[in-house]
Parts: C-alpha cells; structure tokens; sequence
C-alpha cells in the first residue's frame, strides 16, 4: 500500500525534475524508486535538483549548486518538516536524494525512506542485529551511509552484514556476512558507507582498536552479494607461511618481526570509500596500526604498510594499484579513513585528476588519481608529531619532541585527530575546500611498562586531552607524571584546544578563512550555489557562512545537537536542507552542559529546512536531575575500589559517562537494576539493549571491584563531590 503511494509521488516528482536522461534510465526512473546508474551519477550537473550519493556526486563534494537559498535568502530559512528516528545515540549519515524521495540511514543500520517533500514515511527497514556487536563499536553505534543504485538501497548493519534492500519496499534482497572470525567473536563492526563500482559492491570495516582485527576491504557481486576478491591492508602473523596475497610480501618487511601478530595488526577500512570510474580505481584510506604503540615490550616498530595509509586498488581484481603511507611507525593512532574528495584542479597550469584528503595527521594531501604522485602535502593545522615531509620522497621526519617511549609527550594533533568522519567540502565556484577540523594535542603515555595495561581492548598507550590532564588525578593510576607546564615548556605549540572550520585552497596550499567551532566535536559540511558553507554544533544549531569570506551569515536553532553533514535539494521548486540531528560518535558520550544533547536528551531525527518557515519545534526541556539519595550499601574495602576504578575506566568508562550522557551514569541505577547488576554486566540480560557481556574479559570479583567502585562513587556524590572520572581514549 505504502509503496504504491510512493510510486504515484515519484512519477509526478519525476516529470517535474528539469535534468534530462538517458531514455532507457528515464523508463526505469519512472519505474522504480533510488534509481541511480553510472550515467547518472557522471552527470550530477545536468540534475541540481538531486543529492544521488553521500557526496552528491561521484567525487563525494558535498557541494550543491542550488543557489534558490544563498547569501541574501538564507535570512528567511526557517522550518519545513522533521522526521522523528526514535534514538539517542549517535547520527553520523547524509541522506540520499533521489526523484523526489529520500534514503537515510539511522544507527545500527537503520535504513528510513521518506517523501522528501513532507518527511513522510514510505517505508522502513530495521536489520535484525545481533547486539553483543554493540560493545565491540569503539565509538558508537553508527552508521556513516548507504549507496543507492539501480532501485536499490545497500546498507551494512552495526554486526557486519551487508543488506541489498529493494529501494520500492525496503524488502531484503541479499545479505552477506563481510566479517571473517565471526565465531570467535573477533570485535569487527560495519560502520561505513559502501561504495558502487561497475558490477560490485564494495565495504570495509571497523576495529583497529581491538584485538584479532586485520584490515581488509570486500567486493561483493552487486546481483547476488557474492564475494568476488578481498584486499588485506596488513600483513598476516609470519608464523602462518607466506603471505597470502602479493602486495603483503612487500609490507611484511616493513613490521617488527617481534610485533604481537595475535593483535591482528589494525589498519581497518571504517570510512571512506571511493570510486573512480574513469581508471576503474577503488580508493581507500586505512586505520591506525594495533597495537599502535609500536615499541612495547623492547620492539623497534617500523613503517608498518599499510597502516594509515591511502590506497588504490583496482577495482575489478582487488589488486594494489599504488599506496601512499601518510604516517609510517604510527604511535599516535592517526587512522588516514578520513573521505576523499576526488575533483580536477590546475595545478603549475596542468588541469590534473586529484584526490584530496584531510587525514587525522593534521596534512592536507593532493594525489593525482591514476598515478598517487602527491601534488601537495602541507599541515592545515599545527602538528609536532613529525618535523616536516621530504620534499622529495614526502616522507615524513620523525621528531623527538612526539616520542613518547622514555616520558610523556605532548603531541599534536590529539589522537583525536585534527579531522575526522565529519564530511569535508569542496566548493568548485570558491576553489576552497572546507575541513571541519580540530586543533588539540594530548598527553601521551607508555603503559607498556605500568601496572594498567590492557583489558576489553589493546590501547596500550593513553592519550589524555591537554585540557582534561590533571596529573595528580592520573597519578594514582599511573604513578607520578609531570604537569602540563613542563610538558608544554618541553614542546611548546601555539594553539588553544578547539574545533575550527577551515577554508583551505588545495593549489595555494593555504588557509583563507577560519572560524571557532562550538566544541571540538561539531559537525560535517556542505557548501551550496549561493556562496553559503554549511555547518551544524554541538549546541544545536545550523551554521551558515559565507563561502568567500567566512561571515556567519544565520543560525538556526534546532534543540538537537547535530555531527552529521547537511545536505540539500529542490522539490516542487522549493529549495530543502536536510540533515541528521543527533550526538554521539567517538566523540560524544558525554554531553557538556551547554549543549542541546544535554538540555533537550539528544532526540534523534531528520530536520529539513527551507526559505519562510516558521522556527524549528525544539523537544520538551529535561528535568534536571533529581538529588543523589542516599546509597542502601556501604562501599566495599579500598583494595576493590581501587581496582575497580582501574576495571572501570578501561571497560566501561568509554560509553557510561558520570553525569548527563548517552548511556545510564551508573551511579543512579535503580534498586530493581542493582539486583541484576552482574546479569547485566556478566550474562548480557541487557544484550538486546546494546549492553554487550564481559564475561569474556572481566571475572565475577572484576564485576564485584567496579560495584564496589560505583557505590563508593555514589557516596561521594550524595556527599556533593561530583568530580568527574576521566574517559578513556
Ligand atoms: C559499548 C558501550 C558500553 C560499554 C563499554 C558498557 N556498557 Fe553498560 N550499557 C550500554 C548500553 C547501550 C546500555 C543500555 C542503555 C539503555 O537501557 O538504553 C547499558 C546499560 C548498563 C547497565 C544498566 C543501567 C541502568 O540504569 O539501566 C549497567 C548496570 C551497565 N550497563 C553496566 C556496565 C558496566 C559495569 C560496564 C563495564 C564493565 C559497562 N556497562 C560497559 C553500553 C555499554
């Protein structure tokens, strides 16, 4: 019934869309909804009215060049319709666009199709998700995206599998498993976007963090999920024999052979997927390497191919085409996953095929697309982890000042990153590409030698934010540390920790606009005709500036606060902006109170604005927290408090933050959820709500030490101390 409705809507929307067609891709367009083929997808330019892939284009721009909404206009925005998504937790996607009807993709995989002229439903697929995968998402459980093809909408679900949905009812056509060791539970997850070549469907995945992963893409048959070839971006343990695939014989020389191969060595593929079809290339940029504190245990570390590194790959065979290593010996975690921009710039009066690319190492790269040739490296924000790139060979120069092996160091970027998922944009009218970037170092520190290693997980290294240091708190985890001063006088660098958008000119290699972000962890950008860059904050607002010059031009308060990149779009002659609301992601478990996601409880949803509505319905206000009771218990004796602090902040400190957050503050559970404390925490009663088992890391007197640490905690704050606990990582 609901998918009959939405044909009529289609065919209508149709025959109002002024691009023209191939007469075959017109015939199915009227045919059947998301209907996007290569023809289309080359030609986004003759079609402004549509936003067909995460990017809008195949080169993933994020620029639309509708201009009804521009400089002038932009005063009159105002509210058109929301869709509620019925979450707290984190939204990271952009919609697609496609003849009048939007694809979203929620959290866990969660894919909406809505009439993108009202917001109303046409149908919804839900993926049946096996939840223990929700504890093995280091950074919630997300989605970054969905490609739509050929009346079809493809999706990975949060547990790995890979769905073709028909894009008419949202019905499963396929699925497909893209993890290997699914048995033994190997903590992979699917957070990413796939991508479309000519006859496959191509995805990575997430885990770099954690032990067993070894990075890899996959290449399914777009027809019938098949796997056709699967590309290693690290190489396998040694012990196992030779290599099993030619271009890791080459990288294996590049490790320590004394590396923990059991780590399985990271470099996942959680982002940033792209195709381009003219060399037939799949890019890729892969991940940190695991464990990335590369010297424990008396190890040398080495450049460790093909970690944090960009790749092409061809896209019919899997093979290695060419490889750029932007961090080699990684000791920082600076995953290089971050989306790729692929566009065609003049560079020294050559008109070349570039792909561009703002890694967490704070460096914006400018590769040639058949090639890898780097046609520019420069830091687009002030970085000490390497003492600058050889102007030949654009290796990067380690720099003492970042080697945290004998003392603590102060580096930058964070391990952060100077930029992360958050789309960038690039303007064709300006030149300028816009990073939604942050500017943060963190204090790092071996571990390797202390008492607090590693448990749900190998981050072997502790990275605190400069801000958050507080060495006489961490001193009684890790024994005496020095201050902040000190290490600042040792490394000294100019920057004050804050998020900032920044216009970036790929050619003249430098910084033309900046401007302060909310927090550190605001959201993605588009950029559109009407010399506007797009951008939302954690406080809950949509930004917009001028694409020129920088001037924030209007501010829309949505109550929400917003991560994901907005997109937009014409329907009935009326220009929309779309875009998910709603915290979370790696950086968002806990709300700072001047933020929408701590005033309004983070209620997720599509909010779609245009010229003349009225302001944006904002959810009720929360009540403010009620007072701290009195606790029934009495804390247990210091030895488990201590450890349970210990047991605590490395497995569940990183989702339950103290105060207003994401998930439960553990200090305030009821007396009905206390009895079953050790059900939930040891045998997964909770599981279905995404509170995965530990009974794998933790045992029942683990369990027993972080209860007695909560209930001392909860006595301290019916005591009125309310000191924050740090979070991990
Ligand atoms: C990967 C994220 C994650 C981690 C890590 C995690 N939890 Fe949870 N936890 C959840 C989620 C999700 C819920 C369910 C929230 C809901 O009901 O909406 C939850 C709920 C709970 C609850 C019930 C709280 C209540 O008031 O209803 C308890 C107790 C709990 N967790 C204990 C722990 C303990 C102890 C640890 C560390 C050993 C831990 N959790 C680690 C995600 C996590």
């Amino acid at each position: 019934m609901l998918m009959r409705a939405a044909v009529l809507v289609m065919l209508s929307l149709a025959l109002m869309s002024c691009g023209k067609s191939h007469p075959a891709t017109e015939s199915r367009r009227s045919q059947h909804l998301g209907w996007v083929d290569a023809a289309r997808l080359a030609r986004t330019e003759a079609e402004p009215d549509e936003w067909v892939s995460p990017g809008r284009d195949a080169g993933g721009t994020y620029f639309s060049p509708l201009s009804q909404i521009n400089e002038h206009s932009v005063e009159k925005l105002g509210f058109a319709w929301q869709y509620a998504l019925g979450t707290s937790r984190g939204l990271e996607a952009t919609p697609v666009v496609v003849d009048g009807v939007m694809f979203a993709v929620g959290n866990l995989g969660r894919v909406y199709a809505l009439n993108a002229a009202t917001g109303a439903r046409i149908w919804t697929f839900v993926p049946t998700i096996d939840m223990q995968w929700a504890r093995y998402a280091c950074c919630d459980v997300v989605n970054r995206g969905i490609a739509v093809w050929k009346g079809r909408v493809y999706v990975g679900a949060l547990d790995g599998y890979l769905y073709a949905l028909d894009a008419d009812t949202g019905a499963s056509i396929w699925k497909t498993d893209t993890l290997i060791g699914r048995e033994k539970h190997v903590p992979y997850t699917l957070t990413g976007a796939p991508v479309v070549t000519r006859d496959s469907v191509i995805i990575g995945n997430a885990g770099a963090d954690y032990p067993g992963v070894r990075g890899y893409i996959s290449a399914f048959d777009l027809d019938t999920g098949r796997l056709k070839w699967r590309f290693f971006t690290v190489p396998r343990n040694p012990a196992l024999g030779v290599q099993d695939q030619p271009h890791l014989a080459a990288a294996v020389k590049s490790w320590d052979p004394q590396h923990r191969w059991e780590a399985g060595g990271g470099g996942a593929v959680w982002d940033g997927l792209t195709y381009d079809p003219k060399n037939d290339l799949v890019f890729l940029g892969t991940a940190n390497v695991s464990p990335y504190n590369t010297r424990e245990d008396g190890r040398k570390g080495g450049d460790e191919l093909y970690a944090c590194s960009v790749i092409a790959v061809h896209a019919s065979n899997g093979a290695l085409a060419w490889y750029y290593q932007e961090v080699p010996d990684d000791r920082w975690d600076f995953d290089s996953t971050q989306k790729f921009i692929m566009t065609t710039l003049t560079i020294d009066a050559v008109r070349r095929d570039v792909l561009m690319h703002a890694p967490k190492n704070g460096f914006f790269y400018v590769f040639d697309r058949a090639t890898g040739e780097v046609l520019s490296a420069k830091n687009y924000v002030f970085v000490n982890w390497t003492q600058g790139l050889d102007p030949v060979t654009h290796k990067p120069r380690p720099n003492a000042a970042a080697d945290y092996e004998k003392k603590p160091a102060l580096v930058w970027p964070s391990a952060f990153g100077a930029h992360s998922w958050q789309p960038m944009s690039f303007d064709p009218q300006t030149g300028l590409v816009y990073i939604p970037a942050t500017e943060t170092s963190n204090v790092m520190i071996d571990l390797s030698a202390r008492p607090l290693k590693t448990l749900d997980g190998w981050f072997t290294t502790e990275g605190i934010m400069a801000d958050d240091y507080d060495p006489g708190h961490t001193a009684r985890l890790y024994g005496t540390l020095p201050s902040l001063e000190s290490l600042e006088r040792q490394s000294p660098g100019p920057i004050k920790a804050q998020g900032v958008l920044k216009a970036w000119d790929p050619v003249r290699e430098r910084v033309v606009w900046q401007v302060a972000g909310s927090t550190l962890w605001d959201g993605g950008v588009m950029s559109s005709g009407g010399n506007l860059v797009w951008r939302g904050d954690a406080r809950g607002f949509m930004n917009v500036y001028a694409a020129d010059s920088g001037r924030l031009i209007k501010s829309i308060d949505v109550g929400t606060s917003i991560m994901a990149a907005p997109i937009t779009y014409r329907i009935k002659g009326e220009q929309v902006v779309a875009f998910m609301a709603g915290y979370g992601g790696g950086g968002g478990f806990s709300f700072d109170p001047q933020t929408a996601a701590y005033q309004y409880g983070n209620a997720g949803r599509i909010v779609a604005l245009k010229l003349g509505g009225g302001s944006v319905p904002k959810p009720p206000l929360l009540a403010a927290d009620p007072p701290f009771q009195q606790p029934s218990a009495r804390p247990e004796s210091r030895g488990p408090v201590s450890r349970g602090e210990i047991l605590y902040k490395r497995t569940c400190s990183r989702c339950h933050v103290f105060g207003r957050g994401m998930l439960p503050d553990l200090r305030r559970m009821s007396s009905e959820t206390r009895k079953i404390f050790y059900d939930i925490v040891l045998r997964g009663a909770y599981q279905p709500r995404g509170m995965g088992r530990f009974d794998d890391v933790l045992s029942q007197t683990d369990a027993e030490a972080i209860h007695a640490f909560l209930v001392e905690q909860e006595w301290k704050a019916f005591a009125g101390d309310t000191a924050e606990i740090m979070k991990t990582h």
